[in-house]
């Protein structure tokens, strides 16, 4: 495999980084994660895009639309123009000695690899998932490579055999540890809106769009912890997630194995048509 590191395509056993890299010490970085499908990829200008916002918003001097001219290099190199596959970016602050204060010179570490993946047409998930308390920091809108909470909820997710971990903060659902999540209540469509305690996912960016262009009603707000009891469906989005439905949270049961809501089922379909 091959791999893009600061300009240069290198096999993967070749691509190393110094042990003071501030993304290997402090976790002092950004990453994203984009899909080709059909040769092209899906949403690209919005991923770099919401690079670019990250990296301003931690002070890293980089362009990330100079990635958009890289990136068919690396495919070419991996021999993955037309295969479908998952790209994974990371732009960390650079090598300098260790100090938690910004270095005044210091050259952005930029990495990325391509590796197939197909995406399943429909994402025939019917997810459990668990609900616990969100004590990650209150910038969830910075994709940094800082990922120990996210880790952490989700392992507690693979112990009880779980997909994902669906994350509350002062009584409202905010996000899960992967993915965005969803609600429908009397026929309403439901998510967190997009300030510092969300990632605003570019698939739940894509799924608003489509609810107001197919007439769903959509309110950019959070359902309570105690609402759960009164909500009807429920799914996850995420770049490989796409959409989930969720089958059941904690011991509450939506749908049995095999079915899922309309709505999930509607936007899983108009969903499918945009790639
Ligand atoms: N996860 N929220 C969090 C915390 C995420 O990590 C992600 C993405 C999302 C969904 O964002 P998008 O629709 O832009 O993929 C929401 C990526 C894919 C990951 O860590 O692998």
């Amino acid at each position: 495999n091959k791999v893009y590191l600061n300009g240069n395509i290198v096999d993967a056993e070749e691509a190393k980084i110094s042990v003071f890299d501030r993304g290997f010490i402090f976790g002092d970085g950004l990453y994203e994660v984009m899909v080709q499908i059909n040769g092209s990829f899906f949403y690209e200008k919005e991923h770099l895009e919401r690079l670019q916002y990250g990296l301003q918003a931690i002070n890293i001097d980089f362009n990330a639309a100079f990635l958009k001219k890289e990136i068919p290099k690396l495919l070419h190199a991996a021999q993955l123009t037309a295969i479908d596959c998952m790209l994974y970016i990371q732009i960390t602050r650079g090598v300098a000695p260790r100090q938690h204060s910004f270095p005044q010179q210091c050259q952005p570490t930029v990495m990325m690899y391509a590796i197939p993946k197909v995406l399943p047409v429909i994402n025939e998930i019917n997810a459990k998932v668990l609900t616990r308390k969100d004590f990650r920091w209150s910038r969830c809108d910075i994709k940094m490579t800082s990922l120990l909470g996210n880790v952490m909820l989700n392992e507690e997710a693979m112990q009880h055999e779980c997909y994902e971990t669906i994350l509350h903060r002062n009584g409202v659902y905010t996000e899960a540890s992967h993915s965005n999540v969803f609600f429908v209540k009397e026929d309403v469509v439901y998510t967190h809106k997009a300030n510092e305690h969300i990632l605003n996912g570019i698939t739940r960016i894509v799924v608003i769009e489509l609810c107001n262009s197919l007439g769903i009603p959509l309110k950019e707000e959070a359902i309570a912890v105690e609402e759960i009891e009164h909500i009807d469906e429920a799914f996850l989005t995420g770049t490989s997630t796409q959409i989930a439905s969720i089958q059941q949270i904690d011991d509450k049961l939506l749908y049995s194995e095999n079915e899922k809501g309309p709505i999930t089922k509607k936007l899983q379909e108009a969903f499918l048509k945009l790639k």
